[in-house]
C-alpha cells in the first residue's frame, strides 16, 4: 500500500501541476473547461468511479467508458491549499462484478454488446493535494439497458433480458444453487437476490441467471431437517447459473464468486492491497482516522444514486404521442445548489487536522459550454452503448 501513494500524487501533479496555467489573483474564479482526453483527467474520472463504486451496495461495478464533460473549479481563497473540486460527467457501462465484490472496474469484464447496460454519472469530486483527498462529494447515475430492437437486430440469436419475476429465472436459481450445494463440502448457501436474468433458444431453451448467495447456517449433513435462521443475511458471493432445456432433459451449470471480506482476517491477505493504483488508500485512511461527532451526519447515507430506466425504445411507444416533447435520453441530476454565486460546504472531515476547510460548489455547468475536446474517445465506441 505504500507503494500507491506515489503514484496517485504523480497523477496530481501531472494533472493539476505541471500543466496548469497561471492563475489571475482573483478570489473567485470560473470553472475551466478541461479536455476529456488528457491524462490526468482520465486519472482523476477513473478515481471518481472507483469511490463511486465504492459508496454503492446494489448492482454491478460500473466502469469508465469515456468522459463526456469535466469542468475544473480551483478553490480560490486566502489558502492556496483548498484544492479544486472536479464537475465530471462520465459514460459508464455496467460490468460483470457485483458492487459487494468490492472489486476496481478496471478488473471487472465489460459485457458482450446485446447485454450491456450503459449511462450516465454526474459527480462532484474533490480533489486536494496537499491533503491527499480525493473523494466523490455526491453522485448520481442513470442506466438503461441495450435498446434489445437494435441489438437483436445484429445478433437475433444472442440472449435477451428476461423479467427477474418469471418463474423459470427462479427455477433455474434453485436448480444451480442446489447443484452448488450439493458439490459443496460442507457449507451449503441459499438465495439472497436475483440480480440478473437472460435466456436464448438455441435448439432448446437456455436461461441464464446471476444472484447473490447467503451462507446458511446449517451444514450439508443437518440438510432439510435443520430450520436455523442466520442472524444477519449479508450476501457473501455471485453465482452464475444457467438452466438449457432440451428434449425433455435439463442441463444445469454453476459457478460462483465469493466477495472478499470486508475486514481481512489477521495474517490473512489484505484485499485492499490487490487493487492496484486505482485504490484510494488516502482517502480511506483519512476516512476512518476520523469519526467526527460534530460534523458528519452525512457520513451514514449514500452520497448518491443510481436510477434505473427502461429500454430506450420502449420509451419511446408512439402511443405516447408526444413527438414535441422530446424525452431526456439519461436524465442525472446533481445539484446541491440553484444559487449562480455557489455555496459553501464544509469539507473539514476529510482532514486530520481540526482547521475548518470549507469549498464553494457551484450549480451543475452546462454542457453546452463543454470544452471541444469533450466527449474523449470511448472504450466501446458503438453508438448503441454511448449516451447522446
Ligand atoms: C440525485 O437524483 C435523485 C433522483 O434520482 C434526486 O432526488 C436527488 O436530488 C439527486 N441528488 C442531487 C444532489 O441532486
Ligand atoms: C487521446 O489521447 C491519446 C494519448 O494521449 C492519443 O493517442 C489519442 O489519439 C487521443 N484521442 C483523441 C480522440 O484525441
Amino acid at each position: 500500500m505504500g507503494l500507491l501513494l506515489p503514484v496517485v500524487l504523480c497523477a496530481l501533479a501531472a494533472c493539476c501541476g505541471a500543466t496548469s496555467p497561471p492563475l489571475p489573483p482573483l478570489r473567485f474564479w470560473p470553472p475551466i473547461a478541461r479536455g476529456c482526453n488528457d491524462s490526468g483527467i482520465l486519472e482523476l474520472a477513473g478515481f471518481a468511479l472507483q469511490d463511486i463504486n465504492r459508496d454503492r451496495k446494489d448492482g454491478y461495478v460500473l466502469s469508465l467508458n469515456r468522459v463526456s464533460d469535466v469542468r475544473e473549479h480551483r478553490q480560490a481563497s486566502d489558502s492556496p491549499l483548498l484544492g479544486s473540486l472536479f464537475y465530471f460527467t462520465l459514460d459508464v457501462l455496467e460490468t460483470d462484478c457485483h458492487v459487494l465484490s468490492r472489486k476496481a472496474w478496471k478488473d471487472c469484464g465489460v459485457r458482450t454488446l446485446h447485454e450491456s447496460v450503459y449511462g450516465q454519472c454526474k459527480a462532484l469530486f474533490y480533489v486536494n493535494r496537499p491533503g491527499r483527498v480525493l473523494y466523490v462529494l455526491a453522485y448520481n447515475c442513470t442506466l438503461r439497458p441495450v435498446s434489445q430492437r437494435s441489438s437483436h437486430t445484429m445478433c437475433p440469436d444472442c440472449p435477451g433480458p428476461f423479467k427477474l419475476s418469471n418463474p423459470k429465472v427462479l427455477e433455474t436459481a434453485a436448480e444451480s444453487l442446489a447443484k452448488y450445494n450439493k458439490e459443496s463440502a460442507s457449507k451449503q448457501y441459499s438465495l439472497f437476490q436475483v440480480t440478473r436474468a437472460s435466456g436464448q433458444w438455441v435448439f432448446g431453451f437456455a436461461f441464464f441467471v446471476e444472484y447473490l448467495i447467503k451462507e446458511s447456517p446449517c451444514t450439508k449433513h443437518q440438510a432439510s431437517s435443520c430450520a436455523l435462521q442466520p442472524p444477519d443475511s449479508v450476501p457473501v458471493g455471485l453465482c452464475k447459473g444457467t438452466l438449457t432445456e432440451r428434449e425433455l432433459q435439463k442441463f444445469v451449470s454453476v459457478t460462483c464468486d465469493f466477495f472478499e471480506p470486508q475486514v481481512p482476517a489477521p495474517g490473512g491477505e489484505n484485499p485492499a492491497a490487490n487493487q492496484g493504483p486505482a485504490d484510494l488508500p488516502t482517502v480511506e485512511e483519512s476516512q476512518q482516522k476520523i469519526i467526527a461527532p460534530t460534523n458528519s451526519p452525512s457520513k451514514a447515507v449514500p452520497k448518491g444514486s443510481v436510477q434505473y430506466l427502461p429500454d430506450l425504445d420502449d420509451e419511446k411507444k408512439p402511443e405516447d404521442a408526444q413527438e414535441n416533447s422530446p424525452v431526456e435520453p439519461f436524465p442525472v441530476q446533481l445539484e446541491l445548489t440553484t444559487d449562480p454565486l455557489g455555496e459553501s460546504l464544509d469539507v473539514s472531515f476529510l482532514f486530520l487536522d481540526p482547521e475548518e476547510k470549507k469549498v464553494v460548489v457551484l450549480p451543475f455547468p452546462k454542457k453546452e459550454q463543454r470544452s471541444a475536446e469533450c466527449p474523449g474517445p470511448a472504450q466501446q465506441a458503438n453508438p448503441l452503448v454511448l449516451p447522446p
